[in-house]
């Protein structure tokens, strides 16, 4: 015996992302703004100026990756049930991108389920973690390994808040521009060779190419069941370096950046990529000063801990594979023997 249950998907999930400087609004119903302390302190004023609410709080949890975890998500739940917030009720993730995918993991799972609205603030949360709906937080096992899909309402891109970024954490941003143009578009990556990022229409502009090309990705694969996976590039040597230096040596977008030089020696291996396109994106990510080099210790405990990462299975690890500048293979059948001479040649570094 059977018993259908015929849903049909009626829902449109499409939202608007907004880059500009943030306009006037007001929400008739309850907000609440999660933030931290340090961009409370920064940019809250700027905030309130521009946004209002019938009832409106600030929830703040500890700055850092390391507080993107339970205890948090408890603080924002806490505040949100002392609040009487209800499924008409809405958050605004005001932050960077561990702000960002707390929020939207808050908003997936409160009452199951609420609205929220995204106003990043690091040049990463704009370009890339902002936009896609991916949700979540850490625990013991990883990184993100709790989550969910949970598109934002809309999304309010403004640069200004880029002024007070430190240095690193705009090359950090830098890097997931460079991996989106690297990727799939080479026009973009040209106009980023010519480009001077610290000029902020140029800046503005580099942000909506970027946001243009992740929502492109996003639209016809919101769930990551293949192209979207390609955004990872970069990504699965990056997570392998990050978790040799424990992650603190290296920004998140740092360690992408050699996981892309990485993956593009890689490419160059499999006759996918000219070593002079694989030269040119090393120069693009030295003039933001990304770090380009990591000497490999140990190839076959590198090799190992590729196995970790949640988008590997017990016994294939899949690779985003540059191809030429602007193209891009995703394959999970490359022989260990090439990957680990590969790995070889950042051991002599
Ligand atoms: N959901 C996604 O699709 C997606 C994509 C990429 C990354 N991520 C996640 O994003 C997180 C990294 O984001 P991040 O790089 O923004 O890190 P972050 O949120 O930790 O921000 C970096 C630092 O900058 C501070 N900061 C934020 N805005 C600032 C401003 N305007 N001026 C000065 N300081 C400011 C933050 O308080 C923090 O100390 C990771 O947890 C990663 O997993 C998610």
């Amino acid at each position: 015996m059977q018993v259908n249950i015929p849903l049909k998907k009626t829902i449109d999930n499409s939202y608007n992302i907004t880059i500009d400087t943030l306009p006037k609004v007001h929400f008739d119903t309850k907000v609440a703004i999660v933030t931290n302390p340090k961009v409370a302190g920064l940019h809250l004023a700027y905030l309130l100026s521009k946004i209002s609410a019938k009832e409106l709080y600030i929830i703040t949890v500890p700055d850092g990756e390391e507080y993107k975890n339970q205890q948090s998500v408890d603080i924002i739940l806490e505040s949100l049930f002392n609040h009487r917030f209800n499924r008409k009720s809405m958050l605004i993730a005001f932050g960077g991108g561990v702000i960002g995918d707390m929020t939207g993991y808050v908003a997936s799972i409160y009452q199951r389920g609420i609205d929220f609205i995204g106003i990043p603030t690091t040049l990463l949360s704009q370009v890339d973690a902002s936009v896609g709906g991916k949700t979540g937080m850490n625990n013991t096992y990883g990184k993100n390994l709790i989550g969910a899909f949970h598109q934002p309402k809309a999304v309010y891109i403004d640069p200004h808040f880029l002024t007070t970024l430190p240095a690193r954490e705009f090359g950090a941003g830098v890097a997931e521009v460079v991996k989106m143009a690297v990727t799939f578009d080479k026009d973009f990556f040209e106009f980023l060779e010519k480009a001077d990022l610290k000029d902020e229409k140029v800046l503005q502009e580099a942000i909506k190419k970027a946001v243009q090309t992740k929502a492109d990705v996003v639209a016809q694969d919101e769930k990551e069941h293949g192209i979207r996976a390609a955004l990872n590039y970069g990504h699965t040597f990056g997570h392998v370096i990050e978790n040799e230096t424990k992650y603190k040596h290296f920004l998140h977008g740092e360690a992408v950046a050699i996981g892309m030089v990485m993956a593009n020696e890689l490419s160059v291996e499999l006759g996918l990529m000219q070593e002079d396109e694989a030269q040119r994106v090393d120069m693009l990510l030295k003039k933001y000063d990304l770090p380009t080099t990591y000497d490999i210790k140990d190839t076959s405990s590198f090799y190992d801990t590729f196995f970790l990462d949640k988008k590997s299975s017990d016994s294939s690890i899949t690779f985003i594979i540059p191809v030429g500048l602007g193209g891009v293979k995703i394959t999970d059948d490359i022989d260990a023997d090439i990957i680990l001479s590969v790995l070889e040649k950042f051991g002599k570094n």
